[in-house]
């Protein structure tokens, strides 16, 4: 079972004939997952999940510990892409650095390996996934650093036909909930300039940036820059959200559109 103590928060399993088929319907869910972002067609009202309970609004939708053996291929086989219509310029100006929105001549198309994957979730400490009756809807790896008592946001996904409802939002106060029965410092996760809604995301979700790096990335990336933000987990530190409110502009562009 999951608990909130430092170590691994996986379940062992037995993979049988039933979880196997289980698998399969997975797969099956993540592939025909719809390709419509629903952020476009506005938001109903939402709950935070708590294990075990559903959401008010989607009574179907359930957040549980991920256990490899039964949800890896279904995992592996999530659909990691977004695309935007806006990215986050990085300037420089003496030792001042800022982002500042910048719309894209063309939408840009970018997705997420998941090489490390099996690895970084058998080695987390909190591992969850979201799912939808059979549908697996999300996921999020954490990972804890001991020695300055900070938790790693090593994976993050909402399937694209799921986004916009609330679920990476109730993903991320699962575990910060975790975090903080843990005693842990701090959340801290890592992005890009050109991932404009995940830069949005950890804002509304209490993150502050904390950190750039231009020179990290190798390859078709060497472009991107870096984008580092913390949530401070500690009792009476816990920011509330960064955004203007009311702040309704969303990336709507096709799926299929033509990118980088
Ligand atoms: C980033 C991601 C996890 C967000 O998950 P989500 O379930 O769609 O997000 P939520 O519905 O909980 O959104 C919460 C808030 O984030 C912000 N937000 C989310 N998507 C946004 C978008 N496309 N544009 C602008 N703001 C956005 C909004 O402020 C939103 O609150 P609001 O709707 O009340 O204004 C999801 O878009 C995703 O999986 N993207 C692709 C993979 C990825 O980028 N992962 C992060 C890697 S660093």
């Amino acid at each position: 079972m999951l608990s909130s103590g430092r170590g691994r928060h996986t379940w062992r399993h037995e993979n049988s004939k039933d979880e196997r088929a289980q698998q399969n319907h997975w797969s099956e869910c993540g592939r025909s997952t719809p390709g419509a972002n629903t952020h476009a067609l506005g938001r109903p009202h939402r709950s935070v999940l708590a294990f075990g309970n559903t959401m008010e609004s989607y009574p179907a939708m359930m957040i549980r510990p991920i256990e490899w053996l039964r949800d890896g291929a279904a995992l592996l086989a999530s659909d990691t892409t977004f695309t935007t219509d806006r990215i986050y310029r990085v300037s420089q100006k003496g030792l001042s650095i800022s982002l500042n929105e910048e719309f894209l001549l063309a939408p840009l198309k970018k997705n997420y390996p998941l090489h490390n994957l099996e690895k970084d979730v058998l080695s987390s400490s909190v591992a969850l996934l979201a799912h939808e009756r059979d549908c697996l809807v999300g996921f999020a790896v954490i990972k804890e650093q001991v020695w300055n008592s900070r938790a790693e946001l090593t994976h993050l996904y909402v399937s694209p036909g799921h986004r916009g409802r609330g679920i990476g939002q109730s993903m991320i106060s699962n575990v910060t909930a975790l975090l903080q029965a843990s005693k842990c410092r701090c959340l801290w996760a890592e992005t890009q300039n050109t991932n404009y809604a995940a830069v949005r995301f950890y804002l509304k979700a209490g993150f502050r940036l904390c950190g750039f790096d231009c020179s990290l990335y190798d390859g078709p990336l060497s472009e991107e820059t870096a984008v580092f933000l913390q949530r401070d987990l500690r009792p009476n530190q816990v920011a509330s959200p960064n955004l203007r409110p009311a702040r309704r502009r969303r990336v709507r562009v096709r799926e299929d559109a033509g990118g980088r």
